[in-house]
């Protein structure tokens, strides 16, 4: 089990802890004296009760924030949900495809992060309506509605570095840059394009600024992985490991990830409402490190001996891959990420074992089949 051991001397803002194998690391908790703007502040997180949105509303209401979640509920069964944390009063269960929903609670923010997204790659392509539908009829709910608020001072609207596509085959992983054409190969990657594309045209010369945050590969507890996904390596394999099941490798596990943890998600998109700098601007949120699948298995097998690394054919619309290029998130948001992949995944893994009801019933009965 991790151990919480102190803050650092000198440093309100980092704390120190130690894991299961004594190996001490620094994490950040407020860390930019421009957040401290954010004391008071109305700010309306969508898809505020996912992975992602939840570390993002925590973080926001240890800066004194008066942060509110919108979010449908449905993305996990619920007792998924509950390990996110999240205070209930917080949040606001609706659709953000219904205006009469949106409308109200935008108006009164002064800030919006629009995170909320059918948020898988593999789901997306299985069900184009369901991903529009949200991905794009959502996003445009949204945008509109802040175009149209009084209130609001900045969106933040989150995307993916699926925008990016794939390098061409044979050439090894490359480096994904802002300004580069994007090409995406899959309707998740295009919805993201769109909404990108739509802040952009509604919002540039507006009263109301925007920034958009391109992600790319989030993982740390307590990600769970959703059935049928080929995303969200550290968790399916820690997982899968857990339960004795062996780890796939879709085309070999050469495909490369930029692992980013999710805690050093949640500082790069706060940053991104308060930096000046920010405004206006696509954003790489990312390591600038290529890993790949085969490296995060191996990993995760070190911490489970018995573990069998299995290749597998690569499914339609697994990328091969890229890194961001990291100038932008350093030079606009003073960012940059702080807890190291290796650290990561052992940190995932501490918390799988002392969570294991975490590995969800899908999962668990295909072990249960494999032993049969
Ligand atoms: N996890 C990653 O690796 C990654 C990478 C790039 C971008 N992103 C983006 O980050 C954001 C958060 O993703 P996450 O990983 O936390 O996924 P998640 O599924 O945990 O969170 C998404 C949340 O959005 C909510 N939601 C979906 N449709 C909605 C709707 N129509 N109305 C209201 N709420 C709705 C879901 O209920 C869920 O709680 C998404 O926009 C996703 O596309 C994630």
């Amino acid at each position: 089990m991790r151990e919480r051991i102190r803050r650092r001397p000198g440093s309100p803002h980092h704390q120190l802890t130690k894991n299961s194998k004594g190996v001490i690391a620094v994490h950040a908790l407020l860390p930019d004296a421009r957040l401290s703007r954010l004391a008071g502040a109305r700010v309306l997180v969508t898809g505020g009760a996912g992975l992602i949105g939840s570390r993002i509303m925590r973080l926001l209401t240890a800066l004194g924030a008066d942060a509110v979640a919108l979010d449908r509920m449905d993305a996990y069964p619920h007792p998924v949900n509950d390990l996110f944390g999240l205070d209930p009063a917080r949040v606001i269960t609706g659709d953000v495809c219904q205006s009469d929903t949106v409308r109200p609670l935008v108006n009164d923010a002064e800030y919006v992060i629009h995170a909320a997204a059918y948020a898988d790659v593999a789901a997306c392509t299985r069900q184009p309506a369901a991903a529009c539908a949200a991905n794009v009829c959502g996003t445009q709910t949204v945008i509109q509605e802040v175009q149209a608020a009084s209130a609001a001072r900045r969106m933040v609207f989150i995307s993916s570095a699926a925008v990016y596509g794939d390098p061409a085959e044979g050439q090894g992983p490359v480096e994904f840059c802002e300004d580069q054409p994007p090409h995406p190969i899959s309707v998740y990657g295009n919805a993201k394009l769109w909404g990108e594309t739509e802040a952009r045209l509604r919002l540039t010369g507006g009263g109301v600024g925007f920034c958009v945050l391109r992600y790319f590969s989030v993982y740390g507890d307590p990600q769970v992985p959703k059935p049928g996904s080929h995303s969200w390596m550290v968790a399916c394999l820690a997982m899968r490991a857990h339960l004795g099941l062996p780890l796939l490798l879709h085309g070999g596990g050469h495909q490369v990830r930029d692992m980013v943890h999710v805690e050093d998600i949640a500082r790069a998109t706060v940053l991104a409402l308060v930096a000046e700098q920010a405004a206006g601007q696509t954003i790489n949120v990312g390591s600038g490190i290529a890993t790949s699948v085969r490296q995060i298995a191996e990993r995760i097998a070190t911490h489970y001996p018995r573990a069998q690394l299995i290749d597998t054919p690569r499914p339609e619309g697994d990328p091969l891959g890229g890194y961001a290029a990291t100038a932008r998130s350093r030079e606009l948001l003073g960012w940059r990420p702080t807890i190291a992949v290796k650290d990561g995944i052992d940190r995932y893994v501490d918390w799988l074992q002392a969570n294991p009801r975490a590995i969800p019933e899908w999962m668990r009965s295909e072990a249960a089949v494999a032993v049969t």
